[in-house]
């Protein structure tokens, strides 16, 4: 099924004009972020930072440890994009060369950027299929966990699955579909389908369930905890319900939503008339994070013994 080419005449942001960096309204609040002076409006670093031998041998010891993990748990097109895009030949890898393959797969291409850069530019790039990919990577102090997304999170966990053709265009739809977000104010609706589908989305794989979400599949402890662990509850992605769901960013999920493939994701979201969906949600999350509503198509429910021990910082065992 994944495969299958999307029909452009169904995609309902396809006429939205993305030359120029959507313009914030007034009434929209986004977490206030200080650009560094040299940068311009894109955000953009000029260019790649320049590793030291530790810097790339942390990515390779990084590498090293997803690998161990990933097969059988990650899903089929992460691991024939990693390589496709040979990310694994050696430290940090060149974003021109890397851009050069992907682009000529997919059309998308990775830039540097220093940090989070605020949602509309986020949009913006990825509208016109750039991956705007932090620059820096962590230290060994932070080897094990770091929530502002480093190089490895950006390019190990996203870049992958940008050499698949349906997701390549389903990220560059949610780039235009930001748009009408800002135009309702709904960011926050749309932020949650981005946590729980690019960042901690699972596949319902022929042979059992896989993790195509970055942020699982950029550490070892989420990668197993996600798929295998009897704790978070796994329920059938449905984007009404998904929008109206809170999340959690500094811990593992106590849910996460599962597609059956890009191109179901894809028909639930960019044909799908979000001005109607934004016409009828509030301002606000209705469902806790935990939550499972009798409307679900569950595959599993949860035990939340993790997130009940205390989670992160408790010593509770991601089980
Ligand atoms: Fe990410």
């Amino acid at each position: 099924m994944e495969q299958l080419r999307i029909n452009p005449a169904k995609d309902t942001t396809a006429d939205i004009d993305v030359t120029d960096i959507p313009e914030l309204p007034d009434d929209v609040f986004i977490a206030p972020l200080e650009k560094p002076k040299d940068l311009g409006d894109d955000w953009l670093e000029p260019q790649q930072r320049v590793y030291t031998a530790e810097e790339h041998h942390i990515w390779d010891d990084l590498f090293a440890q997803q690998m161990e993990i990933l097969p059988g748990r990650a899903c089929s097109a992460f691991m024939a994009g990693l390589e496709r895009l040979d990310l694994g030949r050696g430290g940090v890898p060149d974003f021109g060369a890397m851009s050069e393959e992907l682009k000529s797969i997919t059309g998308w291409e990775v830039v540097p950027v220093p940090m989070l850069i605020p949602d509309h530019v986020f949009f913006w790039h990825l509208a016109n299929r750039r991956f705007p990919a932090g620059n820096f990577i962590r230290t060994r102090e932070t080897f094990h966990y770091i929530q502002e997304p480093d190089v490895f999170h950006d390019v190990f966990g996203h870049v992958p699955l940008l050499t698949d053709p349906v997701f390549a265009d389903y990220m560059a739809a949610y780039g235009r579909a930001g748009w009408k977000a800002l135009k309702h104010n709904r960011l926050k609706a749309l932020s949650a389908l981005y946590w729980y589908t690019v960042e901690f989305g699972l596949i319902l794989e022929e042979d059992g369930m896989r993790s195509y979400g970055a942020g699982i599949l950029s550490g070892p402890t989420e990668a197993v905890f996600a798929v295998e662990a009897e704790s978070p509850n796994r329920i059938h992605l449905d984007v009404d319900r998904v929008v109206r769901t809170d999340y959690t960013i500094s811990d593992l999920q106590p849910t996460y939503f599962v597609i059956e493939s890009f191109a179901e994701l894809f028909h639930m979201t960019v044909e799908r008339d979000f001005n109607d969906l934004y016409g009828r949600l509030g301002a606000g999350f209705t469902y806790a994070n935990q939550a499972v509503l009798d409307v679900d198509r569950v595959y599993h429910i949860g035990t939340q013994e993790y997130a009940q021990r205390g989670g992160r910082g408790s010593g509770a065992q991601p089980v």
